[in-house]
């Protein structure tokens, strides 16, 4: 018989057949359902972007004013959510509490919906435009602040900060936060989608699905290299130190945080737009010391790492950490930020999981022991 291949972290093994995210990490490209992610972030918006990913085309006009009205209308959090985030404890990880959130939403289906793994849950988009309120009333919360109504006028990475400061954010600022959403919606069967989409093949409720996602973005490993990034930076200092600093780093053999890509081989795409705004939002705030380290640790690592046998360049949270600090976004917040991101991501998947499902079951080799009989207590 025919001995089955084992693969760890299944590298390389192919889990699915999909139609919503194509990366080619030789060229650094990334496109949603084939449109790329430079046009995306030039001309569209994280309410499009969700609409493309749940429905497989770009909406018309109308499609769009509608698709918008409701997702702007599910903005608000009812009381009880509101309550349950105050109660949330003080040491908690907002993560473990959006996780919760998630779980909770499921119980206020609107439209009286029987709520199944068979409902169509584009009919309610709570669990996708929920996130970003939950995440800016966290905050507010915690700075013993008062829970703010959201604002129809402003683009959904927009309000997520006028909720969070409870002041309408300039344009620029508005234009940028939702353009990040947009970068983070999709990429791919990594390790959260795989879990959605794990979960969603049992039948269960993209509540579930998406629940457990979240948990699996929570880890070290998947989300978050965006905060030791700029850990690093401040551990850097000035642009000054930049050379001395880099040339520890390697003597150490010390990873470049925010450097190295399972997919991409070259400068990963969403990293190129990103700097772009950290470059426009540092000349804004005029504030750009992390702009100027990151590029002269850049142009440093270009120098030692790309031409080892296997280079090494910026990946999104090189750039993405700066940007949200100076949108005033504390870094506990960045992994909840991904969340709120990439949940149209995952609610696509676990769309794509159910139109042609097959409950996931793989195999493991067994290495315990040989059959052997059990002693009685008394006898061992
Ligand atoms: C993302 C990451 C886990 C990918 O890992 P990977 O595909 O398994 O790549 P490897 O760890 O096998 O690295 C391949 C080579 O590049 C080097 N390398 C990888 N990431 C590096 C980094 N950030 N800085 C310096 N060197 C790096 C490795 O040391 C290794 O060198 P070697 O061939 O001489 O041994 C890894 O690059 C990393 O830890 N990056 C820093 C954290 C980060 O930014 N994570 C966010 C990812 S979106």
């Amino acid at each position: 018989m025919e001995q089955p291949t084992f693969s760890k972290g299944l590298e390389g093994v192919v889990a699915a057949s999909s139609d919503i995210c194509n990366i080619d990490g030789n060229a650094g490209k990334l496109y949603y359902r084939g449109y790329s992610i430079e046009d995306l972030a030039r001309h569209s918006s994280f309410e499009e972007v969700t609409f493309l990913l749940l429905n497989e085309h770009l909406p018309t006009k109308t499609e769009l004013e509608d698709f918008q009205g409701k997702m702007r209308k599910s903005r608000a959090l009812n009381p009880e959510i509101r309550e349950m985030i105050r109660n949330f404890p003080a040491e908690g990880k907002p993560m473990e509490l959006l996780q919760a959130v998630i779980s909770y939403l499921s119980g206020y289906v609107e439209h009286k919906i029987q709520h199944s793994a068979f409902c169509d849950c584009r009919i309610t988009l709570h669990q996708v435009v929920q996130l970003a309120s939950v995440v800016a009333t966290y905050q507010r919360l915690k700075e013993g602040k008062e829970y703010v109504e959201p604002d129809p006028t402003l683009s959904h990475g927009g309000n997520f900060l006028y909720m969070m400061r409870g002041k309408k954010p300039e344009d620029y600022e508005d234009r940028i936060m939702d353009v990040c959403l947009l970068l983070h919606a999709e990429h791919g069967f990594n390790a959260s989608t795989f879990t959605a989409r794990v979960v969603a093949s049992t039948v269960s409720t993209c509540y579930s699905s998406i629940s457990a996602a979240i948990g699996a973005l929570s880890g070290p490993l998947h989300g978050g290299a965006n905060e030791e990034v700029l850990k690093m930076l401040d551990k850097i200092g000035s642009v000054k130190k930049v050379d001395g600093w880099f040339a520890k780093a390697i003597e150490n053999k010390q990873k470049i945080m925010g450097y190295g890509h399972r997919v991409y081989k070259t400068k990963d795409p969403r990293a190129v737009i990103i700097e772009g705004f950290l470059k426009e939002l540092s000349e804004k705030k005029n504030d750009f010391r992390d702009y100027d380290i990151l590029k002269k640790l850049e142009a440093k690592a270009l120098e030692v790492l790309s031409t080892k046998d296997n280079p090494v360049y910026p990946n999104v949270d090189f750039f993405s950490g700066s940007v949200f600090k100076l949108l005033g976004i504390p870094p506990y917040l960045f992994t909840p930020i991904f969340a709120i991101g990439r949940v149209p991501g995952w609610l696509a998947h676990i769309l794509e999981q159910r139109k042609d499902n097959r409950l996931y079951r793989p195999k493991s080799l067994y290495h315990g022991p040989d059959p052997r009989p059990y002693v009685l207590t008394e006898d061992r």
